[in-house]
């Protein structure tokens, strides 16, 4: 379903393409059953995102802890320039996972300084949060169209129509791709490979490794808005599915697990405790001290990153760090 332009803007300047409301109700049933029937149990980070979940992610953004998005926008304001200088007649930007877009104002703006002109193809399963961005993106650039889909990054780059003659620039910041599992994270980097032609390019967003505690903290804060977030999947299977589980009855566990290269984010059941999931016909029970996996974040050395690129038939061309080199921003060309 198509969701042309709403609240005044002018019909040419955005269309949302609505994919994830198709099946988005029976998937997110699905999985949820999956996940929490086996064991041990899981969740699936992608379903952190309702309209609430986003906000919650935009305020980790701002706890001390959470460096991860300090050190990408400091990257971004020192190099935006180079990088959109280095892909010339580049006139259309993809980003994927956009959320909020907060970071990506610097490279529309530097766009808008050298080209005039953008094509924006945001791409974020958090519909709300997607019409939210576009709308307060188009009101602050006259000149910017944005074609967004609201959909699963998979479905998505199916879903895209043929790219235009210039060459295009794909976003996925964040450290996004630390969600995947490295098989995983491969065969995204193959999928974008796949819709782009030689010369186009991939802006990757990745955190590196670094000491447990950094790494501990980014994922635990001490004011607890990572929790909240973790534990609002939770609260998501309360609204969506008539569960009843009692969100104060679980803590959130962060651990660096060094050989793995990777945070592990669990949620912990404080107590032995019963749970009826009303509309799946489902009663779960989890022990004391019972941990549901939520999330990993994997964390890359440029090493990997070359490796994983040249498999997806990426060349890694420039890496640029933070100062504190925690923080990677990697761009890599596609290959003949
Ligand atoms: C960690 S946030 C990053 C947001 C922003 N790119 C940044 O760097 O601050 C991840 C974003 O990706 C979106 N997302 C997560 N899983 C997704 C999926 N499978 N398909 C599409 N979007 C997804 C979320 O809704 C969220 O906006």
């Amino acid at each position: 379903m198509t969701n042309q332009a709403k609240l005044g803007q002018p019909r040419s300047r955005l269309v949302i393409h609505d994919l994830a409301q198709r099946n988005g109700h029976a998937e997110f049933s699905r999985d949820i059953r999956e996940g929490l029937s086996s064991y041990p149990k899981h969740l699936f980070p992608k379903y952190l995102y309702d309209e609430l979940g986003s906000r919650l992610f935009e305020a980790i953004c701002e706890v001390d802890e959470y460096y991860l998005t300090r050190a990408e926008d400091e990257i971004l304001k020192t190099h935006a320039d180079e990088i959109v200088a280095g892909i010339p007649d580049c006139d259309t930007l993809i980003e994927l996972g956009s959320g909020s877009a907060e970071k990506t104002r610097t490279v529309i703006d530097t766009f808008m300084r050298q080209r005039r002109e953008l094509l924006f193809i945001p791409v974020d399963i958090s519909a709300s949060t997607l019409a939210e961005s576009a709308h307060a993106l188009l009101d602050s650039y006259p000149s910017l169209r944005i074609d967004a889909y609201a959909s699963d990054y998979f479905q998505a780059l199916d879903a895209l129509p043929p790219l235009g003659r210039n060459p295009v620039l794909v976003l996925f910041l964040g450290s996004n791709i630390g969600n995947f599992e490295p098989t995983e994270a491969r065969n995204f980097l193959s999928a974008i490979r796949r819709v782009l032609r030689p010369e186009d390019v991939l802006l990757l967003g990745v955190d590196l490794k670094k000491d447990r505690q950094t790494l501990e903290a980014a994922y635990n804060d001490s004011l607890g808005v990572t929790r909240a977030f973790i534990v609002n999947e939770l609260g998501r299977i309360n609204r969506e599915l008539n569960a009843n589980f009692d969100l104060w009855a679980f803590g959130l566990r962060s651990f660096f697990n060094e050989q793995a290269g990777r945070v592990e984010v669990y949620l912990e059941s404080l107590r032995a405790q019963s749970v009826e999931i009303r509309e799946l016909n489902m009663s779960i029970h989890l022990e004391a001290g019972e941990r549901i996996y939520v999330e990993s974040a994997y964390k890359y050395d440029l090493n990997d990153l070359r490796r994983f690129g040249k498999e997806a038939g990426f060349d890694l061309e420039q890496t640029w760090l933070d100062k504190q080199k925690r923080f990677s921003s990697n761009l890599f060309r596609a290959a003949n």
